[in-house]
C-alpha cells in the first residue's frame, strides 16, 4: 500500500459499500488502499468478505445501547486505526453514532454514506422517509461525519427518480447503485487532496 492513503472501513452489515470501496482501491491509481476494516458485528457481511478479500478485520463490541457506542470502545476503534497509521475512516453502515475518542481523533477525516439527499431524511431509513414524504427525487450522500446525526458538510449526492410503483425494497436498491459510485468518487478525491471545507460548503479542486 505504498504511496496510496489507508483508510479505515467501519461497518455494520452487509457490507456492499465497503466492497465497493474493496473494489475501487484494487484499480490502478487509486488513490487510497484499505487498511483494515472494523465492525460492531460479528455476523456482519462485511466481516466475511474482509477476510475473503485479505484484508485484517476487527469486532469491536460496543455495548448495548442500540445505536449509540461505547466510550472504550470508540477509544478501541482510534487505537486500531491510528496504530496502522489510517489517515481517514469510512463509515459504511454502521449502525451507531460516532462519538468519543475516534470522533475527536479523526474529526475532518471520517465520512459517511446516507441513502438520502440531505440534510432530508436524516437518520434511520432514509429512503421509507423519502417514499412516505411522496418526494420526485432522492438519491443518496456522502458527507463528513461531525458531531450530529447526518449533518456534515456535504461533499457528493446523487440524484435517483422515485418511481409511483416504487417499494422501499425497489428504491433501496436503485439507490444504492448510486452509493457504490459516490463512495469511491468521494474517497478519491479526500486522498487526492481535492478536498477544502470552508464552513458548510465543501470546495473540490478539478485541477
Ligand atoms: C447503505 O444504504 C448506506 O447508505 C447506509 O447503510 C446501508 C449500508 O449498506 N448508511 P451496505 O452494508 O453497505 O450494503
Amino acid at each position: 500500500m505504498k504511496d496510496k492513503m489507508k483508510i479505515a472501513v467501519i461497518a455494520s452489515g452487509r457490507g456492499s459499500n465497503f466492497m465497493a470501496l474493496v473494489k475501487a482501491c484494487r484499480k490502478d491509481g487509486f488513490p487510497a488502499g484499505i487498511a483494515l476494516l472494523i465492525t460492531d458485528n460479528p455476523d456482519a457481511g462485511a466481516l466475511e468478505s474482509a477476510r475473503k478479500n485479505g484484508i485484517e478485520s476487527f469486532v469491536v463490541d460496543c455495548g448495548p445501547g442500540r445505536g449509540s457506542m461505547s466510550a472504550e470502545s470508540s477509544s478501541e476503534m482510534r487505537r486500531l486505526c491510528v496504530e496502522r497509521g489510517v489517515e481517514l475512516v469510512c463509515l459504511a453502515g454502521f449502525m451507531r453514532i460516532v462519538r468519543g475518542d475516534l470522533l475527536d481523533a479523526y474529526g475532518g477525516r471520517m465520512l459517511n454514506i446516507h441513502p438520502a439527499l440531505l440534510p432530508s431524511f436524516k437518520g434511520l431509513h432514509g429512503q421509507k422517509q423519502a417514499l412516505d414524504y411522496g418526494v420526485r427525487y432522492s438519491g443518496c450522500t456522502v458527507h463528513f461525519v461531525d458531531p450530529g446525526v447526518d449533518t456534515g458538510p456535504i461533499i457528493i449526492q446523487k440524484v435517483v427518480p422515485v418511481m409511483q410503483d416504487d417499494t422501499e425494497e425497489s428504491l433501496s436498491e436503485r439507490i444504492l447503485v448510486e452509493e457504490h459510485k459516490a463512495y469511491p468518487e468521494a474517497v478519491r478525491l479526500y486522498a487526492g487532496g481535492k478536498l477544502k471545507i470552508e464552513g458548510r460548503r465543501v470546495l473540490i479542486s478539478y485541477e
